[in-house]
């Protein structure tokens, strides 16, 4: 299994539509997927048709309040996905966790117990480098970069970078970078065009930056309205194509690697080194206290 944080300060840099889309297409190849929406404004939870105010135990209780990761996991719209979701009460997680020691541990103690469950956990990072993000960083096996093409691009990379490497010294050395993700790309602008030459200059020969861009388009702007990831909504657009090649490519990434990265010797089953299913997260056994996805309206969720 590998976990992997999809993070950049900034915000509107597709962030929430890679964690949502990426999450669904690789859920979409068979593997067990889990989505942590750690964002207070709770974009991802929003986009996947819940609506915050139903839920009651979310990454919010389970990280101030201490609730099992296990009891706040629902099962989704997408076969294969589940989501952590967050809440109304989220805001104020960042403030109330100053109060805690050791607080930047406080999610990766909180997903071991249900990590081996799923093949792929995925992270939704706030736009800060706060402590909600830290925490993300050290519970991750890797960091996703999403980044527009776009006049001084690299200038916030940057800092991302050294934020890196303070948590790799300080934190979880383990930490890698899966790569860097362009998104809202439009190959007709000559500017997208020569961002994307420097950036892949830039790091050559070091991160990898994606080989999959994915494209600016309407389907995927219209998708999250819909409660759906773009797999669903519109499975035949080009959005839907790029978030399969950027699915493929991250597999690639992690399901040949050795050593860090898929962990499990049954990739795909959900099993732990046992191949015992016991402690896995099933879907009729989830989210105790929260509605299902079922009891939900269809219509397009209240922000
Ligand atoms: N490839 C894309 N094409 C068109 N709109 C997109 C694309 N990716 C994201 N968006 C839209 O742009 C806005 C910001 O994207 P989002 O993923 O929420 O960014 P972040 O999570 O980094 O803040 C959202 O309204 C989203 O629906
Ligand atoms: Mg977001």
């Amino acid at each position: 299994m590998t976990v992997i944080s999809i993070a950049n300060q900034k915000g509107g840099v597709g962030k929430t539509a890679t964690a949502i889309n990426l999450s669904s297409a690789i859920a979409e190849r068979g593997r067990r997927v889990l989505l942590i929406d750690l964002d207070p404004q709770g974009n991802a939870t929003i986009s996947l048709g819940f609506n915050r105010r139903e839920v009651f135990i979310s990454i919010y209780e389970v990280l101030i309040e201490g609730m099992s990761a296990r009891s706040a996991i629902f099962p989704t719209i997408v076969d294969n996905l589940w989501i952590l979701p967050a809440n109304e009460n989220m805001p104020g997680a960042e403030v109330e966790l100053f109060d805690i020691p050791s607080r930047a541990q406080i999610l990766k103690n909180a997903i071991d117990e249900v990590k081996y469950s799923y093949d792929y956990i995925f992270i939704d990072c706030p736009p800060s480098l706060g402590i909600l993000t830290l925490n993300a960083l050290t519970a991750s096996d890797s960091l996703l970069v999403t980044m527009q093409a776009e006049f001084l691009a690299l200038e916030g990379l940057t800092q991302l970078l050294k934020t890196v490497n303070i948590v790799r010294e300080q934190l979880n050395p383990e930490l890698g970078i899966i790569g860097v993700l362009f998104t809202m790309y439009d190959s007709r602008t000559r500017l997208t065009r020569e961002v994307e030459d420097e950036v892949r200059r830039f790091f050559e020969g070091g991160t990898k930056v994606f080989n999959t861009v994915i494209p600016r388009t309407v389907r995927l702007a219209e998708a999250p309205s819909h409660g759906l990831p773009i797999t669903l909504y519109a499975p035949t657009s080009n959005g839907a194509e790029a978030y399969r090649d950027l699915a493929s490519e991250v597999i690639d990434a992690t399901e040949t690697r050795t050593g860090k990265g898929i962990e499990s010797p049954y990739p795909g089953t959900g099993r732990d080194s046992n191949g015992d299913s016991a402690g896995r997260t099933e879907p009729w056994n989830l989210g105790q206290g929260n509605p299902c996805i079922e009891d939900i309206p269809e219509s397009p969720p209240a922000a």
